[in-house]
C-alpha cells in the first residue's frame, strides 16, 4: 500500500495538525510505503518572499523529521527537487477543462477572501494532480478541504488515459474518520487562520501563557465541574491514556480544584508528550546539512520512481520524438 502526502511549508505546526494528520502519517510508516514531500511550489501561491519560503521549507523538513518521518522507511523530499512534476503538470493541463478548475471550492474560497486571483492559484489543482499521478499511490490521506482536489486529479487522469491508454493510476482519497477536530484555545477549530493555536515546538513559558488563555466556564473552585465540553479537558485527553483520562474526569467531578489547576496539568502533560520530539528537533536544527542530505537522497529515490513513468508519458504523447 503506497500513501502519498504533500505538506505545505506554512509555518509553525500546532497540535491540531499533529493529532489531525501528522500522527497518522507517522504511524502509517509501520504498515506501508509513505511518500511525503514538502509542497514548496504550491506554497508560492501564498508566499512571495524568497528568503521566507526557503526558511519555511527547511523548517518543515526539520519539524517532520523530528516528529518521526523516517527516511529509512519513507521517501521524503522537497517538491521542487523532482522537476518532472512540472513537466507532467504542463502535459496534464491539456487534459484539464477550465470548468473543472472553475468549480474548485478552494480556489473560489480564496478569491472570495480577497486573495488576488492569479494563474498559479487557479491551476493549483493541476500541479497537485501531477504530484499525485507521478507516483501512482494507492491512497492520498487528506483533510476534508482537499477531497475535491483528489477528485480533480482522478478526473484529469481519466481524460489522459482516454487519450493514451491505461497509464495513470486513479488515486483514492482517505479521510481519517475517527480523528476529532482539535479545539483551539477559544473552543473553535484550532487553526492558524483563527490565531487560536498551541504550537508543538513553542517555548515552555510561551506555551504555558497560551494554555492559561484557554477559554473555560466560570465555576467556583469548590464546585464540581463539567468536563465534556471543557476545552482544557478536550485538549488534555489527546495526551492521556484511559486511566489518566478517567482520573482527570474524577478531578473535575470532585470539585475543589479550579480550571487553573487543570490548565497547569495540561501544560505539563503536553510538555512531557513532545519531549523526545523536541530533543530530535534540536538535533536536526543543529545539523541542517544532514537534513539537506536526507532531502537530497529522498529526491533521488522519488525521481527513480517518477522517471520510468515520465518516459512512457513523453513517448506516448509524442514529446519524445
Ligand atoms: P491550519 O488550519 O492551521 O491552516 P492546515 O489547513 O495547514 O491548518 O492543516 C494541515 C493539516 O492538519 C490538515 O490535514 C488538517 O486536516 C489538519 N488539521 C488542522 N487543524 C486541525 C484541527 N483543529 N483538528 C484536526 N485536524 C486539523
Ligand atoms: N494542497 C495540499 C494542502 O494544502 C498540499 C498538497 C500539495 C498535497 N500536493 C499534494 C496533498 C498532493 C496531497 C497530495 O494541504
Amino acid at each position: 500500500m503506497r500513501a502519498l502526502t504533500g505538506i505545505q511549508p506554512s509555518g509553525d505546526l500546532h497540535i491540531g495538525n499533529y493529532f489531525g494528520s501528522i500522527k497518522q502519517m507517522i504511524e502509517s510508516q509501520k504498515s506501508g510505503e509513505v511518500f511525503a514531500f514538502i509542497a514548496n511550489y504550491h506554497a508560492m501561491t501564498s508566499v512571495n518572499d524568497g528568503e521566507r519560503l526557503a526558511k519555511l521549507t527547511m523548517q518543515a523538513a526539520t519539524d517532520f523529521l523530528a516528529l518521526g518521518i523516517d527516511p529509512k522507511k519513507s521517501i521524503f523530499w522537497v517538491q521542487s527537487d523532482v522537476k518532472e512534476v512540472l513537466e507532467l503538470y504542463w502535459i496534464l493541463s491539456s487534459f484539464t477543462p477550465m470548468g473543472l478548475l472553475e468549480r474548485a471550492h478552494s480556489y473560489k474560497d480564496k478569491v472570495a477572501k480577497g486573495i488576488a486571483s492569479n494563474h498559479s492559484l487557479f491551476s493549483y489543482p493541476v500541479l497537485m494532480a501531477a504530484d499525485i499521478l507521478l507516483f501512482s499511490p494507492d491512497i492520498v490521506p487528506v483533510g476534508k478541504d482537499q477531497i475535491q482536489h483528489v477528485e480533480i486529479a482522478r478526473d484529469i487522469a481519466l481524460r489522459f488515459n482516454n487519450a493514451y491508454g491505461d497509464i495513470l493510476k486513479l488515486p483514492e482519497f482517505k479521510i481519517e474518520e475517527h480523528v476529532a477536530t482539535v479545539p483551539g484555545i477559544d473552543g473553535q477549530k484550532m487553526s492558524k487562520s483563527y490565531g487560536n493555536t498551541i504550537n508543538i515546538f513553542g517555548e515552555e513559558k510561551a506555551q504555558l501563557k497560551t494554555v492559561k488563555k484557554i477559554v473555560t466556564e466560570n465555576v467556583a473552585l469548590e464546585e464540581p465541574k463539567e468536563f465534556e465540553n471543557c476545552n482544557v479537558y478536550n485538549l488534555a485527553k489527546l495526551f492521556l491514556d484511559e486511566n489518566e483520562t478517567r482520573e482527570l474526569q474524577e478531578r473535575y467531578k470532585r470539585g475543589g480544584e479550579g480550571h487553573g489547576h487543570f490548565k497547569l496539568y495540561l501544560a505539563e502533560v503536553m510538555w512531557r508528550y513532545f519531549a523526545d520530539f523536541r530533543e530530535k528537533r534540536a538535533y536536526y536544527e543543529a545539523n541542517q546539512e544532514e537534513v539537506r542530505e536526507i532531502l537530497y537522497a529522498g529526491a533521488q529515490k522519488a525521481k527513480a520512481v517518477a522517471a520510468p513513468l515520465m518516459e512512457r508519458i513523453r513517448s506516448l504523447s509524442g514529446i519524445a520524438y
